[in-house]
């Protein structure tokens, strides 16, 4: 498709500026369904300098004003994405995908804001922020930063502190697998989440127990099990199921909230369920690759096609892809992420003869929404409020910077996409906008085209093009204290109320 500004890197050239329509422009929505996640209603929404300044039928305005018939059409929040990496250093590479390519690819997608994660450099958390920080530099749209926890010291400690009272980051991430690599250990977790709950900010965790994982992986090599499909089956749901069931239970010991990124089995959904069912503040994070394929690709013949499917934990069974639908539907789960981290084929060929050496990840940024509209409203498992809910608000509620993102109110950022339910999408990697040479969705087609994106009042992608211009994104703050932590003091205090008083012994005659 035709666009300006993602051709290639710093393309930096003039034409794309004076394209570039200023955020200053004053925008009509008419006539659409403004969709929120808990309401709809026919109305036109009025933007101005980058804030939707009214919601209302039949608004007025004057020439100047740019006006956009959504008449037919829903008018939701744009895309929130929890879960991405771009220009993640990982497994000896670099994802293809930067802040600009990336972002590029989310907005001709309907997605406005994402959170990437923050790796530390050489352990060093701050030095990781100012990497961050630089990489980020090419922005085109709103973004925030999750960091990931890979090592405990004092220094780390304080770190954590400083990221969450100065650099606006309110969650940190813990791998539970990827042994002698980014893996910590329970005892690590444990000084994380006490950590975490002292600074409001949540504690994520990626739950797989990379103990066995080593073992599953030495024990595929030794039969002669090389290729993809050894990565499946060296890393089993019920190890996922154990690493999810553990973290809750040292979340609860804690008493902090906890949110379990990329759940792609049945093992582990059940055990936020479970818990969720008990009154444990436990947050479930779907993948779009889990609610939307199955690992029997992992077992294709061409190796180019099913080394594209790793990434882990790994896409599961034919089942586990429903089930999650389900508890999607059903409120087990609570909001849908992509784990977006491109690798092209000639790097997901470093695993040729050894699957352990596949770099691990899909991608997802750009076909997240249309995926969630395909898969969950056409078939009517959710309501449009729901998909409004699952793919935007609930993820502004949780990082806590909620309703200037994640609704169309007055006064929140005019983040907005308008999809025509009546139209349909088709995935290729030879139409997409991210960077990647291929496309786990590849050949996919749908119901629901997400016609126009507006991101900080800018119309960005309109008549499938792409009008964005590096530097235009802002790293969005996100302070800590979410509603998540609502009561969980009072629910300390309940339990030290509760303890008995100690036994008072006499003391040993003897
Ligand atoms: O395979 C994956 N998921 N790659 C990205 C890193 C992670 O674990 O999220
Ligand atoms: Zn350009
Ligand atoms: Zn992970
Ligand atoms: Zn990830």
């Amino acid at each position: 498709s035709n666009q300006f500004c993602d051709a290639g890197i710093g393309h930096g050239d003039s034409t794309c500026a004076a394209d570039f329509p200023s955020s200053n422009s004053k925008l009509l929505i008419k006539g659409g369904t403004v969709v929120n996640a808990h309401h709809q209603q026919i109305a036109d929404v009025y933007v101005e300098n980058g804030i939707i300044l009214a919601v209302n039928p039949n608004i007025r305005v004057g020439d100047e004003v740019t006006v956009i018939d959504a008449t037919g059409k829903y008018v939701m929040p744009g895309g929130i994405d929890p879960h991405t990496h771009l220009e993640f250093e990982f497994m000896d590479t670099t994802t293809v995908d930067d802040f600009f390519s990336g972002q590029a690819a989310a907005l001709a997608g309907g997605t406005t804001m994402h959170i990437d994660f923050v790796i530390p450099l050489k352990g060093s958390l701050t030095a990781g922020f100012e990497a961050y920080e630089k990489k980020a530099k090419k922005s085109c749209m709103d973004y925030g930063f999750h960091m990931a926890i890979t090592k405990w010291d004092e220094t780390v400690s304080r770190e954590m502190e400083i990221m969450v009272k100065e650099k606006g980051i309110n969650s940190f991430k813990f791998f539970m697998a990827y042994k002698g690599a980014l893996m910590i250990n329970d005892e690590l977790l444990l000084e994380g989440l006490k950590k975490c709950k002292s600074l409001g900010a949540l504690a994520m965790v990626h739950a797989e127990n990379g103990d066995a994982v080593y073992e599953g992986q030495k024990k595929m090599i030794e039969l002669g099990i090389t290729g993809p499909e050894g990565h499946a089956l060296s890393r089993p749901a019920v190890m996922e199921g154990e690493a999810t069931a553990r973290a809750i239970r040292l979340a609860d010991f804690v008493n902090t909230p906890l949110y379990v990124v990329h759940v792609m089995s049945i093992d582990a959904m059940e055990e936020i369920a479970k818990a969720r069912k008990s009154g444990q503040r436990v947050i479930g994070e779907p993948v779009a690759s889990g609610l939307a394929l199955d690992e029997s690709w992992l077992w294709h013949p061409d190796f180019e096609i099913a080394a594209k499917y790793v990434m882990s934990p790994p896409i599961r069974k034919q089942g586990h892809d429903k089930a999650l639908q389900a508890a999607l539907s059903r409120g087990v789960l609570q909001l849908v992420g992509t784990d977006h981290c491109a690798f092209n084929s000639t790097q997901k060929a470093f695993g040729i003869d050894d699957f352990r050496k596949i770099p691990n990840g899909v991608n997802g940024i750009e076909e997240r929404m249309h995926l969630v509209w395909d898969i969950m409203v056409e078939s009517g498992q959710i309501s449009v409020t729901d998909y409004v809910r699952l793919t935007s608000t609930e993820c502004a509620r949780i990082f806590n910077i909620y309703p200037r993102k994640g609704a169309i109110f007055p006064g929140s950022d005019a983040d907005i996409i308008i999809l025509n339910p009546n139209s349909s999408f088709e995935i290729t990697a030879k139409s997409h906008h991210s960077r990647l040479d291929t496309n786990v969705y590849e050949g996919r087609r749908g119901k629901g085209k997400i016609e126009v994106t507006i991101a900080g009042g800018r119309i960005v992608w309109e008549n499938n093009e792409l009008k964005i211009a590096p530097g235009t994104g802002r790293y969005i703050q996100m302070p800590p204290y979410s509603y998540l932590f609502d009561g969980i003091d009072k629910k300390d205090a309940f339990y030290l109320n509760s303890l008995q008083a100690p036994v008072k012994r006499a003391k040993s005659s003897t």
